[in-house]
């Protein structure tokens, strides 16, 4: 049973990474991003209120964040443990989240600014499966097609210079002081990327090792 927090800014590869930890430790990952994208896609309530702050690179009030978790980690599928990517982003989620569940570990993604940059704008995700992609370096077989499903990539709205400033301004406001709250709690790994052509295994590989040393798997 393990309860990871990934941390980082946005396209520092938490998605990236997640999705290839989950099948390893046998246990979901929650991704906040992809539950909301689902959401607008699908025209509910949620998703009619989180389209306006997600297009424009803000964060979707707490409330709502809060109460789409906590209804998520209800579902059968956490019992043995999850993988938290894109939650919490603030002061308030993370005090939430102790009331919720006992998070076991945090890892945080330490990553140039520049590096974050060029994988955003060359972001590619597939409409069916969500699986993530990059037109610089980790490309898909056959343009615009995902390996996994066949299905259709397209860049995300968010994705744009833009919003992709915006994202990065409100994550050092309101993300970034979280590295400092669980270093005080002594949760906090920190996995540095210093190239951009790293390969994600290579990553995920120093993530594995370092939950082991520390005993949780
Ligand atoms: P979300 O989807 O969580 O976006 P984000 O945090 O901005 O994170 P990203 O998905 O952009 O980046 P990532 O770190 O997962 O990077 P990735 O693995 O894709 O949230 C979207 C929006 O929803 C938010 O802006 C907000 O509005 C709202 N929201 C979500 N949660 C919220 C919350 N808790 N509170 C309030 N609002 C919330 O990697 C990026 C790129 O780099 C990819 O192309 C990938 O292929 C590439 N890449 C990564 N690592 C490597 C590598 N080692 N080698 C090669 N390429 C790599």
């Amino acid at each position: 049973m393990v309860k990871i927090v990934m941390l980082g800014p946005p396209g520092a590869g938490k998605g990236t990474y997640a999705t290839r930890l989950a099948p390893k430790l046998g246990i979901p990952t929650i991704s906040t991003g992809e539950l909301f994208r689902e959401n607008i896609k699908n025209n509910t309530e949620i998703g009619k209120k989180a389209k306006e702050y997600i297009e424009k690179g803000e964060l979707v009030p707490d409330e709502i964040v809060i109460e789409m978790l906590k209804q998520r980690l209800q579902k059968d599928d956490t019992k043995n443990g999850f993988i938290l990517d894109g939650f919490p982003r603030t002061l308030e989620q993370a005090k939430a989240l102790e009331e919720i569940s006992d998070i076991d570990v945090v890892i945080y993604l330490d990553v140039p600014e520049e590096i974050i940059i060029k994988r955003l704008s060359a972001r590619r995700q597939c409409k069916k499966c969500g699986a993530i992609y990059n037109l610089l370096y980790l490309k898909p077989k056959v343009d615009g097609i995902c390996d996994k499903c066949g299905g259709e990539l397209y860049q995300r709205d968010d994705d744009k210079p833009e919003a992709i400033k915006e994202r990065l301004r409100v994550y050092e406001e309101k993300t970034a002081p979280l590295k400092e709250y669980y270093i005080n709690k002594g949760k906090l790994i920190t996995i540095k990327t210093t190239k951009i052509d790293t390969p994600p295994e290579e990553q995920v590989e120093k993530i594995m090792e370092a939950l082991k040393q520390k005993g949780l798997i």
